[in-house]
Formats: C-alpha cells, sequence, structure tokens
C-alpha cells in the first residue's frame, strides 16, 4: 500500500472528506429545498465499523487528514465513536488528524466529547449573525444553538476555528465587516466562500454570486488587508488585517480554482469514493465491501479498497468545469458529498 495516491497530473492526496450523513438539522436555501432531499436509505449509508476499515486503508496510502463532514455530521448518533476510532488510526506518518465541518448545532453538548475522542480542528458555517436573516436563509430560528456551538468552540483548545460563511447577494452582502468584526471578537478565523453550483435545486445564477474581488473591495475600506504567503493545498486564500493578528480569507472556487493543488479526496454516506466534488463518476466501494466472501481477510479486504481508491485517484481530471459552457452539476447536492 506504500505507493501513495498520486494522481496523473502529479497531485498527491493526503486529505479525504468523509459525509457522516446526508440529513441536516438546517435548511440553508443555497443547498436544500424546504421538504429536504430524497434522503439516502439508512441501509446504504456506511456503518462505523466499514468507514473505519475504509479509512484505515486510506491512512495507509497516506491520507493524514479526514474531515468529518455531512449534511450535518454531529446527527450521526455515534459521532463520538466514529471521531475516537478514525483517530486512533495512524498512517506512514504517524497519527491522522480529524477534522470537522459543522453547523454547530448540539456542538456546546458534545465538544468535550469529541475532543475526548481525538478531534483536532473544527469549522462552523455561520452565514449571518442576523436572527431573522438566519431564520430565513437556514428556514430554521436557531441562531442561538450556532452561536452557542461557537462559544464552545472558541472557548476549547482547537485551534484555529474557522468560520465559513458563503456570500450572497441581497443575503448578506451587507454585513460582511460586521462578520469578520465577530470572528474577531470569538477568536476565528472568518472565511468567505464563494457560492458554488452545488445545490439540488439547481439555482445558481452566476450573476447573483458575490465575487473574491467583491469582498476584497468590500473590507479593504473597513481595514488594510495584506497577503498572507504560503497557502500550499489550502482553499482559501488570506489575508492579514490590519497588520494582524486576525486573518480573514476567501474560497474563491468559481473566480480563482484551486484545482492545480488540490489534494483531497471524497467518501459519501453511502460509500462511493470521489475525486472532486463536482466530478460526475463515484467509485462505489460499499458494495464491493458489502459483497467480499465472509471469509476474506483483512489484508484481501483492503487490498479491495485500495484498488476501488486508486481508480478513482487515477479518474480525476485536471480541474472543475464550473466556468466551461459544457459544465454539468453533478447529480448529488454538497449536503450529500
Ligand atoms: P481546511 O482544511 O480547514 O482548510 O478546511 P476546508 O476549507 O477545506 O473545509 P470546509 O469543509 O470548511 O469547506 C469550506 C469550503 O471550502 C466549502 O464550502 C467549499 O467551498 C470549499 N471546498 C472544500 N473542499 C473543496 C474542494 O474539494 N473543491 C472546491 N472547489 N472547494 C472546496
Ligand atoms: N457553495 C459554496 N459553499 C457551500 N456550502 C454548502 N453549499 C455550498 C455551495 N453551493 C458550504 C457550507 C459549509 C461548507 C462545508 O460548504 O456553508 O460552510
Ligand atoms: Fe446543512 Fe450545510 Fe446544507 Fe446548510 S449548507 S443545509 S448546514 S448541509
Amino acid at each position: 500500500l506504500s505507493a501513495g495516491l498520486v494522481d496523473t497530473h502529479g497531485r498527491v492526496h493526503r486529505d479525504m472528506r468523509i459525509s457522516l450523513t446526508d440529513r441536516c438539522s438546517l435548511r440553508c436555501t443555497y443547498c436544500m429545498p424546504e421538504q429536504g432531499n430524497e434522503w439516502l436509505a439508512r441501509t446504504s449509508i456506511l456503518t462505523t465499523d466499514e468507514i473505519v476499515e475504509v479509512a484505515e486503508t486510506a491512512a495507509a496510502l497516506g491520507i493524514r487528514t479526514f474531515r468529518l463532514t455531512g449534511g450535518e455530521p454531529l446527527l450521526r448518533t455515534d459521532i463520538v465513536d466514529v471521531v475516537r476510532r478514525v483517530a486512533a488510526i495512524s498512517g506512514p506518518d504517524g497519527p491522522v488528524e480529524v477534522a470537522m465541518t459543522t453547523n454547530g448545532i448540539r456542538l456546546g453538548e458534545v465538544l468535550p466529547d469529541l475532543i475526548a475522542a481525538g478531534l483536532t480542528r473544527l469549522n462552523i458555517s455561520i452565514d449571518t449573525i442576523d436572527r431573522e436573516k438566519f431564520a430565513k436563509l437556514t428556514r430554521r430560528d436557531r441562531l442561538d444553538d450556532v452561536l452557542e456551538g461557537i462559544a464552545a468552540a472558541a472557548a476549547s483548545e482547537l485551534t484555529p476555528l474557522k468560520l465559513n460563511a458563503v456570500a450572497m447577494r441581497g443575503v448578506n452582502d451587507d454585513e460582511l465587516v460586521e462578520l469578520v468584526a465577530f470572528a474577531i471578537e470569538v477568536g476565528a478565523q472568518l472565511r468567505f466562500i464563494e457560492q458554488m453550483p452545488l445545490d439540488s435545486g439547481h439555482t445558481w445564477d452566476r450573476d447573483a454570486m458575490v465575487t473574491r474581488e467583491d469582498i476584497l473591495a468590500v473590507l479593504s475600506e473597513r481595514w488594510a488587508l495584506e497577503p498572507v504567503p504560503g497557502r500550499g493545498g489550502a482553499p482559501a486564500e488570506k489575508w492579514r488585517i490590519d497588520g494582524g493578528p486576525h486573518e480573514v480569507g476567501v474560497i474563491a472556487s468559481v473566480t480563482a480554482p484551486f484545482c492545480g493543488a488540490c489534494d483531497r479526496l471524497r467518501l459519501t454516506a453511502d460509500g462511493q469514493f470521489r475525486n472532486c466534488l463536482f466530478s460526475l463518476t463515484e467509485y462505489d466501494v460499499t458494495t464491493a465491501l458489502r459483497s467480499m466472501p465472509t471469509d476474506a481477510t483483512p489484508s484481501e479486504r483492503s487490498a479491495v479498497i485500495a484498488g476501488i481508491l486508486q481508480s478513482c485517484v487515477h479518474g480525476k481530471l485536471p480541474g472543475h468545469a464550473i466556468n466551461d459552457p459544457s459544465f454539468l452539476q453533478p447529480a448529488r447536492g454538497m449536503n450529500a458529498i
């Protein structure tokens, strides 16, 4: 398993996002319709044993960070167990890192257990700190629960705490400075995200998108921004605010794609490997795991997982095609990837 996960464009993959469920406690308009999506069948969702088995092989092949996502990962009832078991995995370079992206609801309650289980980093989504706007955008009046989660995370030893805000015209584009000020106040790093064509309702509109350039123009009126070098494979470009120490990030997946440095792979909640958010092909590990002979040894099972993962890496395209006229949105929405 030592060959590593290198694609045909020379990119080495060290980061795997594992979606634990496609369900969510919010209904952000840019992500899902009011009634939610057509959820994955419960029987198709990977069990914790299956996730751990896949993660062990991925780590042996060079994955160093697992980011647990959703939907909302904290809706998974065995979330602490998932964190504990994934955090116990070691690869050739030592123990893996386990991070999580969450909407923050229920975080206050479970954070101590997650940290004890080995969670090392947290990103929390918060697109607005205005209660009415939050209720309208997420179709749930739960801003207080999210703020409680952020407060708990900010008071914890997990650093750096990152807050994600998708910038949207007519929704929160009048609140960009306030969001940064809020993040500074809680000691977190805010990252604005350009909205991507990934919603299940296919409502994305390029003209309605708030771009990296728009965001920088607004922030520069308030603060002096100085670029932070050394981005590596990270999706966010960062700027130091007024000489530091605080920083703000922008994830410009549409107007300034970072695909050339991409080091990510994904595992969907129903056990499909994906080599890109936007790929149209998936590599089915569930069927392979569930159809193996009952007397297959752990190393035989691992070899099968590794083969599927290598095919996934091998099939990775140089970049997404959002900006091509021929762009086709993947069938799955972001919540299921
Ligand atoms: P860090 O490791 O902390 O930098 O996490 P992250 O920013 O990669 O993960 P997070 O789950 O917080 O994602 C935040 C945003 O990054 C998402 O909304 C996407 O816009 C963007 N993003 C994450 N992964 C990818 C990817 O593979 N491709 C593209 N184009 N954007 C991505
Ligand atoms: N475009 C950009 N970001 C999105 N997210 C969800 N859907 C989209 C989209 N269409 C964000 C969430 C969360 C992160 C994981 O992805 O708000 O912060
Ligand atoms: Fe849930 Fe995230 Fe989708 Fe919002 S963007 S509905 S928090 S999965």
